[in-house]
């Protein structure tokens, strides 16, 4: 059984490593920004809450995601293990996470932490296109989809998300800097800990993932 969390600045690679990982290791992919912008999209009152903080590249307060996260782990689907992305996301959704984890009799096997350079980050995220059906993730430059603005795998229609433009994104960047990159100090002295360079093709860095998940085994 694998429990990873898969941390970094928003655009190191996430999402599309986090999907690719998950599957590889038969466990659920739990990304609370995807679980976030599913609930805007349905306008549900937790949507509602998070859309402004979203569209602001601020975060949604602790107690809606960590919420969001007790139950995930702990639901069935949960139960051959998970793989976190995007949570915790500063110091004190980490210490929740610890306790919930402490209380299910659960423990994290695998920590890693992305990493990517300020430009590399808003190369990518100006140039994402997300499938409105499916919410496949393409790029402008590096997996242009093959006909402009359809998904090649179901040719739903592709979006760019509200906050992937420069002005939210240098907030965001903002934010990590302040909240997330504590996280560091939270995690590195621990032995399930381990650092990946984000910089390089998306089978490139994912090969560096898998020997980083195969090391702290
Ligand atoms: P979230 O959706 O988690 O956004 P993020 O952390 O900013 O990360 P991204 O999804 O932007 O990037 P990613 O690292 O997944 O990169 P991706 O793989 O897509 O959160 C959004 C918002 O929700 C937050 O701002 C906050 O408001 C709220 N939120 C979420 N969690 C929260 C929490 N725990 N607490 C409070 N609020 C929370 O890649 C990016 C692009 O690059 C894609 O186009 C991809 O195709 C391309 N790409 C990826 N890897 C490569 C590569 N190796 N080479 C070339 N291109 C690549």
């Amino acid at each position: 059984m694998h429990h990873v969390v898969l941390f970094g600045p928003p655009g190191a690679g996430k999402g599309t490593q986090g999907d690719r990982l998950a599957a590889s290791l038969g466990i659920v992919h739990i990304a609370t920004g995807d679980m976030l912008r599913k609930a805007v999209a349905e306008q549900t009152e937790l949507g509602m809450k998070a859309k402004a903080c979203m569209d602001a590249g601020k975060f949604v307060p602790d107690d809606v995601v960590i919420g969001m996260i007790e139950e995930s782990i702990t639901a069935p689907a949960a139960a051959n293990g998970f793989l976190l992305d995007g949570f915790p996301r500063n110091v004190a959704q980490a210490e929740s996470l610890d306790a919930m984890l402490h209380q299910h009799g659960l423990d994290l096997d695998h920590v890693v932490f992305l990493d990517a350079s300020e430009d590399l980050i808003v190369e990518r995220l100006c140039g994402r296109l997300l499938c409105r059906a499916c919410g496949f993730g393409f790029h402008r430059h590096y997996s242009p989809p093959r006909e402009a603005g359809l998904c090649d795998r179901c040719g739903g229609e592709l979006y760019q998300r509200a906050d992937d433009n420069k002005e939210v994104i240098v907030q965001r960047l903002h934010v990590y800097q302040e909240q997330t990159a504590p996280l560091l100090d939270y995690y590195s002295h621990q032995a399930a800990y381990r650092r990946v360079d984000a910089d390089g093709g998306v089978d490139e860095v994912y090969d560096r993932l898998v020997l980083a998940i195969q090391d702290s085994d």
